[in-house]
């Protein structure tokens, strides 16, 4: 009789609810379409690849993931988000690029649900108004210091800058140019180029008219083949002018496919596929195993925010109030395949180490071969 009832309540609770009371759902925001769609598709499969290796059981509870396409655009973002929600009840979401993220905020902060931001590289995603955000991508003012001082260093004395016109583009320039002017060097351009669909040639022709020595060249993940391609076409590697960036411009997927022209390219990013660690190398072969090609940068705010999530739930015990699970994110440290990382507990912003690499052919391919390691760097538009 007793067990009847106990059935029973158990059933109750599944109809009012709709969910098994054990499931943790977990709602992402993703491009899967669209102009940024290979962003998309590098952090779902980390994600998946996540949740092949440590299962879909932690502290007790079974996670249930929930991926939307919202094709890049803000508005789908934030109608996604309120429906996943609102209606779906997840305990966490997960966003991704920065209007999307930006869009989704403020229902993160209304609804008290953790929210999670696996790719935007944008300094104010972050901030004190939306307590419940955290982050495990990049900012583009986290590498793009380090290569202005690499760059004033090693001969570099007038750059023109190729930017994407958006915000992390904006933060690319603002934070390399504040580096390298005191650094002593002068730049002689600075171009934006459309998000969407960009042909560079004629832009690249501007930048080559300015006569610099150095390119300074922020596009997004998705973008540095076609970039590439007419970097060549107009001759620009011929002309002598040096290649420079945040890790955008070698990006491990596009990389093998962008030619010679990129050789001796050198960039301050948070990746490559070549970074030696076990962890990275168990990384790698079993992401191309599952995928056919290389994890880049972005697949990591992936993985890692699924190593966050389930790292939180276990400190939880697995209790899913968006206090709760921040407070555990807070200053959680662990090894990722890009070297080791933290939750900085004053910002919830990520640490990670920068790391200066140059473009080589390795093995009959093209590799970023990482050759310097500036660790625990934190946003820098965020230090006081
Ligand atoms: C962003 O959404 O801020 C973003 C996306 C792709 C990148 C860099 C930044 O490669």
């Amino acid at each position: 009789m007793l067990r009847i009832v106990a059935i029973a309540l158990a059933a109750g609770t599944m109809a009012s609810t709709g969910v098994l009371a054990q499931d943790v759902k977990v709602g992402v925001v993703l491009p899967l379409t669209g102009g940024l769609a290979p962003v998309g598709k590098q952090v779902q499969a980390g994600i998946k690849l996540y949740m092949d290796k440590n299962g879909a059981t932690v502290a007790g509870k079974k996670i249930d993931l929930i991926i939307k396409d919202d094709a890049g655009v803000p508005d789908n973002s934030k109608r996604l988000a309120q429906e996943l929600i609102v209606n779906d009840k997840v305990a966490i979401i997960g966003s991704g690029i920065t209007p999307s993220a930006m869009a989704i905020g403020p229902l993160s902060t209304q609804g008290k649900t953790a929210n999670v931001v696996t790719v935007s590289g944008t300094s104010g995603v972050i901030n004190p108004n939306n307590p419940y955000m955290v982050r495990t991508s990049f900012t583009l003012g986290q590498q793009s210091g380090i290569i202005a001082e690499w760059a004033a260093k090693n001969g570099s004395k007038k750059v023109a800058i190729v930017q994407s016109d958006w915000a992390p583009g904006a933060e690319a320039t603002a934070v390399f140019t504040d580096a390298f002017t005191k650094a002593g060097g002068q730049i002689v351009e600075t171009i934006k180029v459309p998000l969407a669909n960009p042909d560079f040639a004629p832009f690249l022709q501007r930048a080559r008219d300015a006569n610099p020595d150095t390119l300074f060249v922020f596009v997004p993940a998705g973008q540095a083949g076609t970039f590439a391609k007419q970097f060549a076409e107009r001759g620009l590697d011929k002309a002598g002018i040096k290649l420079i960036g945040p890790g955008d411009i070698v990006d491990d997927n596009d990389l093998p496919g962008m030619g010679d022209a990129m050789l001796g390219v050198v960039t301050a990013g948070i990746y490559s596929v070549l970074h030696n660690s076990p962890t990275n190398k168990e990384y790698v072969a079993a992401f191309k195993k599952a995928n056919g090609y290389r994890p880049n940068f972005i697949s990591l705010g992936g993985y890692d925010g699924m190593h966050l999530i389930y790292e939180a739930l276990k400190k939880t015990q697995g209790k899913t109030d968006g206090e709760s699970l921040i407070n555990a994110m807070k200053g959680m440290k662990w090894e990722s395949p890009r070297g080791p990382i933290s939750i900085d507990p004053d910002t919830r912003d990520i640490v990670q180490s920068i790391y200066i690499g140059k473009v080589e052919k390795v093995d009959g391919e093209l590799y970023d071969v990482e050759f310097a390691t500036f660790e625990a760097v934190k946003d820098p538009l965020k230090k006081k």
